[in-house]
């Protein structure tokens, strides 16, 4: 069986010696020495000055809306994972949906003026498979009209540019540790911010709103991670570079394997440092796509229809967005994860030829 992804696991060595520390100490959660350790090397690895970690992606999201008081409407993207437009819901705000840049896939800049209204409060965007938002437009507009930026980069971990990291755009920036990805802690994630205002308000909506024992600043919610989370983050970053060099050379042989095949891959020109977290293809008509997932898992072969469908076609909620509504419809995930063989990739390329080519 050929999975559409794989998580990575340390050498279970590795994983071993940080828990044994934990058993020395006893301290399992709750702001411990392994969350500190691993919030510091984060910030130097991503050459950040402020992050906090969190228990999973979903609650980053719903914890930069609250701590940046945002009511009624943010505008944001169709073409994301669901927890993108379920956080603000969930919120007590409203999505509304502008379309999606055909090659980049992100949100489209140019239409986000005219789904602006009195009632908007902020934009909330998606890096999607890491490919950069055009942030500097979107911050213009933010600025002319008093808006709120957040990005959703769960999928932009180790993604550079103007030679810095993607984390440092917008008011927060939220990413996902999630098993899945690229770096992961098992679950897990964490919100970024330049500000340091917001990061103490995020730092007491993590906890409850504790401020000491027995008094609290505001509503706050549980968004603390462990120490066994943190260890596993720990004993993986060694391993990065590994990891993310092999994701690199399995792209790239997977576009040399696929030249002859009639589809589309998302445009990533112009990016310092991309990370190849996904490999995804456009196919030219939804037939296609549905005919490739079946040959390939009649051979054993995994793939997602990673994103479908669009978050404007939820049951609760609407927008029209014809871009994003024919992407989602052709869109495809390969298997990428670092065990992946050239031999597998090869079978996946045949297969997909053979469907073509038939
Ligand atoms: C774009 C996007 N946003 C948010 C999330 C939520 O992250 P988590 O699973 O860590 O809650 C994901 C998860 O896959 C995602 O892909």
């Amino acid at each position: 069986m050929i999975p559409v992804t794989k998580p990575f696991l340390p050498p279970r060595e590795e994983y071993d010696r940080y828990l044994n520390g934990i058993w020395e100490r006893n301290w399992l959660t709750n702001n411990g020495p392994l969350v500190n350790e691993l919030e510091l090397r984060l910030k130097e690895y991503l050459h950040l000055d402020h992050l906090l970690f969190v228990s999973n992606g979903t609650i980053a999201l719903q914890m930069a809306i609250k701590a940046l008081d945002l009511k009624g409407e943010i505008i944001t993207t169709p073409f994301s994972y669901v927890a993108t437009t379920s956080s603000i819901v969930w919120e007590g705000c409203r999505p509304v949906f502008v379309d999606i840049l055909p090659d980049r896939l992100t949100i489209d800049p140019k239409l986000i003026e005219a789904a602006i209204t009195p009632e908007t409060s902020a934009i909330l965007a998606t890096h999607v498979y890491g490919i950069p938002c055009e942030v500097e437009a979107i911050q213009r507009i933010a600025d002319k009209h008093g808006l709120k930026v957040i990005y959703d980069g769960a999928h932009a971990f180790g993604v550079k540019i103007k030679g810095k990291s993607i984390f440092e755009f917008g008011d927060i920036s939220t990413c996902s540790f999630h098993a899945t990805k690229l770096f992961h802690t098992i679950e897990g994630g964490v919100v970024i911010t330049k500000n340091a205002e917001l990061l103490k308000r995020m730092a007491y909506l993590r906890n409850f709103g504790h401020d000491g024992f027995d008094r609290f600043n505001g509503v706050g919610v549980n968004g603390k991670n462990s120490e066994f989370h943190a260890a596993m983050g720990l004993a993986l970053f060694p391993h990065l570079e590994a990891i993310q060099m092999r994701k690199k050379e399995q792209a790239l042989y997977y576009f040399e394997l696929l030249k002859g095949l009639r589809v589309k891959f998302p445009e990533i020109g112009g990016i310092d440092a991309y990370n190849y977290a996904y490999f995804p293809i456009i196919f030219p008509e939804v037939q296609q796509l549905k005919k490739s997932m079946k040959l390939l898992e009649d051979n054993g072969i995994g793939s997602r229809r990673y994103f479908y469908p669009g978050l404007n076609r939820l049951d609760y909620t609407h927008g029209e967005c014809p871009v994003s509504d024919q992407i989602t419809e052709r869109v495809l995930c390969l298997p990428l994860y670092h065990t992946l063989s050239k031999e597998e990739q090869r079978l996946i390329a045949r297969l997909l030829l053979r469907v073509q080519n038939n």
